[in-house]
């Protein structure tokens, strides 16, 4: 870079750290403002990796990426990581990896059945559908949120080829016992990390257990890029087919900007393709592009910094208000984090108990009145819904629980912008609504 490019590059840099230090001000008055249920939380850091690569021009995958994916790998303690632009990408990309005649005699094919949780969020379930497998909805514990191993193992069938779950809310489900059992009975596993980055269990980071596992970094997750998501595993072959399917279908691994790194370019022969057929135009699987562009990675890659610091606030913020709401526990069902892990919370769930005075749709009005941002756990019992409705689901046991999931169940923000004093005035407000129901 020429000296007079290189110091216009600093000044703009330094303007930009100046720029957020006036701009941004990430403070929540309890009362005035809405408390979020989640929400990005950054500071210059990630303003000037956005304004660097911009300034790179590079726009695709390039030298952040790189770097992003090289740091995903290190924390999350695998082999390989594709980055993708969102956590849905990341799902359908994750299954349809488990699709590729890469896999032989083992690849996923229409028909087979895959065990999916009966309070699935859409896109975890939607790749199996759209691939052409039936899903089979199983039902969760309550306050874990998960299937239980033991209810997985009793629901196997000859014809169970995946299972496909979420760690629901951070809360790891039992993926040590599940991995093993899913190695020798030849099932697939793939580990939805979206809400749980930095989430242990048995001492290991989730996302490390399963053949697959995804991540977002939607503004709500442990970290964003504002859109973005990510592939993780620990198989070459399967890492070679999430990036052709999510790169085109090609068979090619060049990066963008590369030619020839296989040095046979002009020399393949495959399929009914003439020999020498450009590589690059070569496509083993019928693809996607979901790629991620270099200025998204570049704002992952300062989140990513801060993970830690992220992960202990959230579980802070967790242990408080479990220590406040005990208070209320005549009412609702408070969260608990499975035997043997260390959950990334992602937010704080309540079940409003069956023979509580009220109901969950009183209270959360009440919340709303009051600013306190609530959310629904995601799609409910998810069969119930409209898109849903034509779809060939198998449900071998009775979904009592998703049931009350879906009448009952909501959370409130525990993300690293929720201080004590936010939890104190959430408390109150919760309290004020309770006391109407004492005698
Ligand atoms: C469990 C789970 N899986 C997948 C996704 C999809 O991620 P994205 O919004 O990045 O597409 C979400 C989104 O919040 C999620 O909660």
């Amino acid at each position: 870079m020429k000296n007079i490019s290189k110091s216009l590059r600093e000044k703009i840099l330094t303007l930009t750290e100046e720029y957020y230090k006036e701009t941004f001000k990430n403070s929540i008055i309890p009362g005035k403002n809405q408390i979020p249920v989640s929400g990005r939380v950054f500071d210059q850091h990630e303003l000037y990796n956005l304004v660097d690569s911009s300034l790179d021009f590079w726009l695709t995958e390039g030298r952040y990426n790189d770097e992003f994916e090289k740091e995903l790998s290190k924390f999350v303690n695998v082999n390989f990581t594709a980055t993708v632009n969102s956590g849905s990408s990341a799902n359908l990309l994750a299954f349809s990896a488990l699709t590729s005649p890469f896999l032989g005699k083992r690849a996923i094919k229409k028909g087979d059945e895959v065990i999916c949780a009966a309070t699935s969020f859409p896109t975890t379930l939607n790749p199996v559908i759209q691939n052409g497998c039936v899903p089979v909805l199983l039902d969760v514990s309550i306050p874990e949120y998960n299937i239980p191993f033991r209810s997985i193992k009793k629901n196997i069938t000859a014809k169970t080829k995946a299972i496909f779950l979420a760690h629901t809310l951070g809360n790891p489900y039992e993926v040590k016992e599940l991995a093993e059992f899913c190695k020798k009975e030849e099932i697939w596993l793939i580990e939805d990390c979206c809400d749980a980055l930095g989430a242990l269990y048995d001492g290991k980071k989730v996302g490390s257990f399963g053949d697959l596992s995804t991540l977002s970094f939607y503004p709500a997750h442990q970290i964003t890029c504002g859109e973005g998501g990510a592939v993780l595993t620990n198989s070459a072959i399967l890492n070679k087919a999430v990036r052709s399917f999510r790169d085109w279908g090609r068979d090619c691994w060049c990066a963008p900007g590369n030619e020839n790194t296989c040095g046979i370019r002009f020399n393949w022969k495959l399929g009914d393709l003439p020999r020498g057929y450009d590589h690059k135009y070569i496509y083993s699987h019928i693809g996607y592009n979901m790629k991620m562009t270099d200025m998204q990675a570049s704002i992952g890659l300062a989140q990513l910094g801060k993970i830690k610091r992220f992960v202990k606030k959230r579980n802070e913020n967790h242990t408080l208000l479990t220590e406040k709401f005990k208070a209320f526990e005549k009412y609702f069902i408070l969260p608990k984090a499975t035997l043997n892990s260390n959950p990334s919370w992602f937010g704080f769930v309540l079940t409003v108990k069956k023979s509580a005075p009220f109901t969950r749709g009183e209270l959360i009005k009440y919340l709303e009145e009051y600013k306190v941002a609530s959310r629904f756990l995601f799609a409910g019992e998810i069969s119930k819904q409209p898109a849903y409705k034509n779809i060939k689901f198998k449900k071998p046991v009775s979904l009592k629980n998703s049931k009350l999931v879906m009448n009952n169940t909501f959370w409130i923000g525990c993300y690293p912008a929720i201080n004590k004093y936010i939890i104190q005035y959430i408390v109150k407000v919760f309290n004020d609504f309770l006391r109407q129901y004492e005698n």
